[in-house]
């Protein structure tokens, strides 16, 4: 069985420092903290997993009390190291390749023809996943690409990958998987994208390079404003991480990502994500799809 990364996070965390017990007072300071500087806004459930998320840090730091690390946090952490190995472990990872496969079967389907057909298209195709993860999506879109436009290559298609946690993006950038986190892709395009791992990496799949050259993996943190990219997307995915945010952040979001996509471009969410209300910027035309109406300022 494999244990998905939230679990993970959460139960060896829960094992090893079931004695730490967090104050009323001690949650919302590092909860407010945590929206601050992240936009992921826990309601008061979430106070066990903040509690078990964070006791790592605590124990890193040999520390007995949360109002300890708040101060850490806020007094003395002068390069901001701790502030990334904080937001770290609060983050909630869980992806698959394919997932919510309605989603890639609209780009291969109506969005990649339109390309494949117009040699005039503006080049480099540009596609966006805003909450990459480990990775998976990012290489489930280069998959999908090269499928639908196999002769396109890296100065064709410019995947760009970004998340907020450190930690996915490296794994993402090295492209292992276990055979497991695997399961979901074809057969075919395992074989063709895929290298079987040998030696140490035996039991594990690991992305070809054909496949890595058309995806770049940054840190970016959604509530950063500006965004460092200056040319606009022709897709953006922003999928299961809205989820985590307040609705003011969310409808922020949405107006900001119109403003970097193309006129016609297209933003695809989560299952349970929806945009409220945006119709000036969007229009829907698919299961959690939306077609941007027009360039609009971000
Ligand atoms: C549940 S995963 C979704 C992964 C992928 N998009 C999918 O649907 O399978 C949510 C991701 O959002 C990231 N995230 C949370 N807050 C973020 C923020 N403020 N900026 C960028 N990424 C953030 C987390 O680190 C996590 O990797």
């Amino acid at each position: 069985m494999v244990i998905s990364h939230t679990a993970s996070k959460n139960s060896r965390s829960l094992l090893d420092d079931s004695r730490l017990t967090i104050t009323d007072k001690e949650f919302r300071h590092l909860r407010e903290f945590i929206h601050m500087h992240s936009g992921i806004a826990l309601s008061d459930h979430k106070r066990a997993l903040v509690c078990s998320r964070l006791a790592r840090r605590l124990r890193h730091h040999n520390l007995q009390h949360y109002s300890e690390y708040y101060r850490l946090l806020t007094e003395n952490d002068h390069d901001g190291l701790e502030l990334v190995a904080m937001i770290n472990s609060i983050t909630t990872n869980k992806t698959d390749f394919f997932r919510e496969p309605h989603h890639f079967r609209f780009l291969a389907e109506e969005i990649f023809p339109a390309y494949r057909n117009n040699p005039k298209r503006e080049r480099p195709i540009r596609l966006w996943s805003a909450a990459a993860s480990t990775g998976e999506e990012a290489y489930s879109l280069a998959m999908t690409s090269l499928e639908a436009m196999p002769s396109f290559n890296e100065r064709d298609i410019c995947i760009l990958a970004t998340d907020i946690d450190t930690d996915v993006l490296s794994r993402a950038e090295n492209g292992v998987y276990t055979h497991e986190q695997g399961k979901h892709i074809p057969e075919a395009l395992l074989r063709r994208y895929f290298l079987k791992g040998q030696g140490s990496h035996e039991g594990e799949i690991l992305a070809k390079p054909v496949l890595k050259s058309l995806v770049r993996f940054r840190r970016l943190n959604l509530q950063d404003d500006p965004w460092p990219m200056q040319t606009p997307f022709d897709v953006i995915l922003c999928r299961n991480v809205l989820i985590y945010f307040d609705k003011p952040t969310q409808l922020k979001l949405f107006r900001r990502m119109a403003g970097m996509l193309k006129t016609g471009g297209y933003l695809m969410l989560g299952h349970s994500e929806a945009i409220y209300g945006l119709v000036d910027y969007f229009k829907p035309v698919g299961h959690s799809i939306y077609q941007c109406r027009g360039k609009v300022a971000s």
